[in-house]
């Protein structure tokens, strides 16, 4: 099925492809506004988000408690900078510790930065605290892992789309396959600093690892001195029914972004203990708009949401009724279902279309979702989606697969 462009959407797609890089890959529909778990276009036209900004928009858009956080400390003061503390600072970064269960915290904008973050710390600490030599830190890292797109993250993609033609690369990374707990603790030494490792694997396609990996994970490093560092930029915050998707098992150090920023203004963050992020001293790492008074003011309003649980709860359950639905499609059009919560990596059957045209028979059925890797589909609904619009976008999704 083909999309029908309007006389209203195609200026704006001529204009956004005349005028910008081609990096991403849109579907054609143009936005004009949103709330709650819909959007709606140029023409007037409703859709149900079921990517929400890759997880950024875990609480939908313009969640009425994010949105008055945000105007006012509009009203107020936007930014500082860090060479002053402004009043949402202190408090942001005491909340966001208490969430994590850890000490300290530093803040950034975007998820690359935060790895960044970690990578910088865990090298530090493993030259001061561990005691490696000089210059000669180790990370161990997942095949098909997706932390970003900076040069040095992109150093350990194993995705020639990320990687290819931006060499020379970072060196210090080992990659394992994910999921396999013999390989991750073989790759480790006395120089491995840290393991570096999203619980769920999101861009991959939603790769839920065997269950007894990551606490397998969690004991060598315990272990072999090794940190455990949990990018849970995609999989943390509610999205699959708990706070962070690596629980029960407590990593040494969270990365966190995305829904951080409650899908207003880029925020994100590292938090560890007193003694891994107390290595780092003034002037040795930070960021003009890390930690700045707007940024703070929404994700502390993020944290609140958050601290009640409810998001959680619906992840679960209406999580649950998604999985249900979406595993009767295997043999059907599906031929596989992944995920935990309201988060789905579903695989199209390849005989019937791409996951490309999947999407585009989806947008034309009032559905937003994104494929991946061919023939993979994200469902990723705001958290507090109900069963009745999970219900919209399955049924839309059987309506595609049958045409
Ligand atoms: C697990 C993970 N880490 C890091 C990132 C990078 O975040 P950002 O795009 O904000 O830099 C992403 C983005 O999708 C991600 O899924």
């Amino acid at each position: 099925m083909t999309t029908a462009v309007s006389s209203s959407t195609g200026p704006f797609l001529d204009q956004a492809e005349r005028w910008t890089a081609h990096n991403y890959h849109p579907l054609p529909v143009v936005i004009a506004s949103g709330e709650g778990a819909w959007v709606t276009d140029v023409d007037g036209r409703r859709y149900l988000d079921c990517l929400a900004g890759y997880s950024a928009l875990n609480f939908g858009h313009r969640h009425p408690a994010l949105i008055a956080a945000a105007h006012a400390q509009l009203d107020r003061i936007t930014l500082t900078s860090r060479a002053f503390v402004h009043d949402q600072f202190g408090p942001f970064c005491e909340e966001l510790a208490a969430l994590c269960g850890k000490d300290l915290v530093l803040p950034m904008n975007t998820g690359a930065e935060a790895v960044e973050t970690a990578i910088k710390v865990a090298r530090k600490w493993g030259y001061k605290v561990k005691g490696v030599p000089d210059g000669q830190a180790t990370i161990v890292v997942a095949a098909d892992n997706f932390h970003g797109r900076t040069t040095t993250i992109i150093s350990f993609s194993t995705d020639p789309d990320a990687r290819a033609d931006y060499g020379p690369y970072t060196p210090g990374f080992r990659i394992v396959p994910y999921g396999d707990l013999d390989a991750l603790t073989s790759a480790i030494d006395d120089t491995t600093v840290a393991v570096l490792i999203e619980p769920i694997q999101g861009e991959a396609g939603v790769l839920v690892p065997p269950p007894d990996y990551l606490p397998g994970v969690r004991a060598v490093c315990t272990s072999r001195d090794v940190l455990f560092i949990a990018d849970e930029v995609q999989s943390g915050l509610g999205r699959t029914g708990s706070t962070f998707a690596s629980s029960p098992v407590v990593p040494d150090m969270y990365v966190l972004g995305k829904a951080l920023g409650g899908g207003i203004v880029p925020v994100s963050a590292v938090a560890a203990s007193h003694d891994i992020l107390g290595v780092l001293r003034p002037g040795e790492h930070g960021s003009t708009f890390g930690g700045n008074p707007l940024a703070c003011a929404v994700a502390r309003a993020v944290i609140a949401l958050l601290n009640t649980g409810e998001f959680q709860a619906n992840a679960r359950t209406v999580g649950a009724h998604l999985h249900e639905r979406l595993n009767a499609l295997v043999g059907h059009g599906l031929t596989a279902v992944r995920g935990r919560g309201l988060w789905a990596g579903i695989d199209i059957d390849p005989a019937l279309m791409t996951g490309r045209q999947a999407c585009e028979a989806l947008l034309a059925r009032g559905v937003l979702a994104k494929d991946t890797h061919g023939s993979t589909l994200r469902l990723a609904p705001p958290l507090h989606v109900t069963a009745e619009e999970v219900d919209v976008a399955v049924d839309a999704l059987q309506a595609v697969l049958k045409s």
